[in-house]
């Protein structure tokens, strides 16, 4: 792929732009941790992407996870924040297990390092573990906001983050009042929403879509999840809820449709591995998918922030 870029403005916001744009836009890079001290808060992450959805269960987790590794696979300095009070998945999902540990002067907390050198926080590894009395550990936690958004606090600005080109927000499903103000705390660049095609999960989509648009985030795009079945003895696909999915949303609410994604056991085993797809099967037809969507969640929100490059 060839990326011409064409500064219109030179301003400090242009320039640092077009810079991440030669770095998104170099092959794939094998480490992008880039060497810095402890850093105070969030001040050197430039983007910040919330995955949402309206739904629990419709893979945000799964396309969070994808994203954020497609993304530093591009190049760009990309860390993964798992804001799901709810059900906190990407630990597993990205491998990564324990308490974090402090720097030096004990004021931050390290994030993980998962794949491709993507650093990693989560509700998860922040919760001591069982709960007394959940033998089994399955209880469900039970979040109150202001709870959820101290939490959400301490995992931007108390952890040593580092320069971050990007950050994946991985979001609790819903649009209550935790998802609404997690998504004022955060200065967000951008949000995507994560549905499956059912009318019961379009419907909650259409409402996460709102919320954002009602705090003034961009919507970058749809995500459309197990759309379809591709037998893996023949290769048919087959369109469980119909061919049109999201895109009849899509054209009305004016979000792009940015990928979708096939019910795929390989998906499924992988994310279950602690193996993104886009690192176990980079060559196969679903992490092409994940990162087109990289590609085109990355540039539409260069377009929001009215940094639109030419791009060929
Ligand atoms: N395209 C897919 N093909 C096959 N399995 C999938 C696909 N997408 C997600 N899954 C599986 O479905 C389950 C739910 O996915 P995931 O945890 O990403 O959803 P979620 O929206 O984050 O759920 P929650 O609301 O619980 O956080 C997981 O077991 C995951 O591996
Ligand atoms: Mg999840
Ligand atoms: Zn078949």
């Amino acid at each position: 792929m060839m990326m011409c870029v064409r500064p219109t403005v030179h301003t400090p916001a242009a320039l640092r732009w077009a810079l991440l744009l030669s770095r998104f836009s170099r092959a794939s890079s094998t480490s992008s941790s880039a060497p810095g001290g402890p850093t105070a808060g969030n001040e050197q992450v430039q983007h910040v992407i919330a995955v949402a959805s309206g739904k629990g269960g419709v893979g945000k987790s799964t396309v969070a996870v994808n994203l954020a590794v497609a993304l530093a696979q591009r190049g760009l300095r990309t860390g993964l924040l798992d804001a799901d009070v709810y059900g906190p998945s990407v630990p597993a999902m990205m491998g990564v297990e324990g308490k974090p540990e402090l720097t030096a002067d004990g004021r931050l907390m390290i994030p993980k390092t998962g794949h491709e050198g993507v650093k990693v926080m989560s509700v998860g590894l922040l919760l001591p573990g069982k709960a007394e009395g959940d033998k089994h550990g399955d209880q469900p936690v039970v979040w109150r906001a202001p709870l959820a958004l101290k939490l959400l606090d301490q995992m931007v600005r108390q952890v040593d983050w580092g320069p971050l080109d990007i950050m994946v927000i991985d979001m609790p499903p819903g649009t209550g009042d935790i998802q609404l103000s997690m998504s004022q705390r955060v200065s967000l660049s951008g949000a995507l929403v994560v549905s499956t095609p059912q009318e019961i999960a379009l419907l909650d989509a259409r409402k996460a879509v709102n919320m954002f648009r009602r705090v003034d985030v961009p919507v970058l795009g749809f995500v459309e999840n197990m759309n379809r079945f591709v037998c893996s003895k023949c290769g048919e696909e087959e369109y469980i809820f119909g061919s049109d999915g999201l895109q009849a949303d899509a054209l009305r609410l004016q979000v792009e449709l940015l990928a979708s994604i096939p019910l795929s056991t390989g998906l499924r085993k992988a994310c279950d591995q602690g193996v993104p797809t886009v690192v176990s099967d980079p060559q196969g037809p679903v992490a092409h998918e994940f990162r087109e969507l990289a590609r085109k969640a990355f540039l539409n929100l260069g377009l929001h922030a009215g940094l639109a490059p030419h791009v060929q």
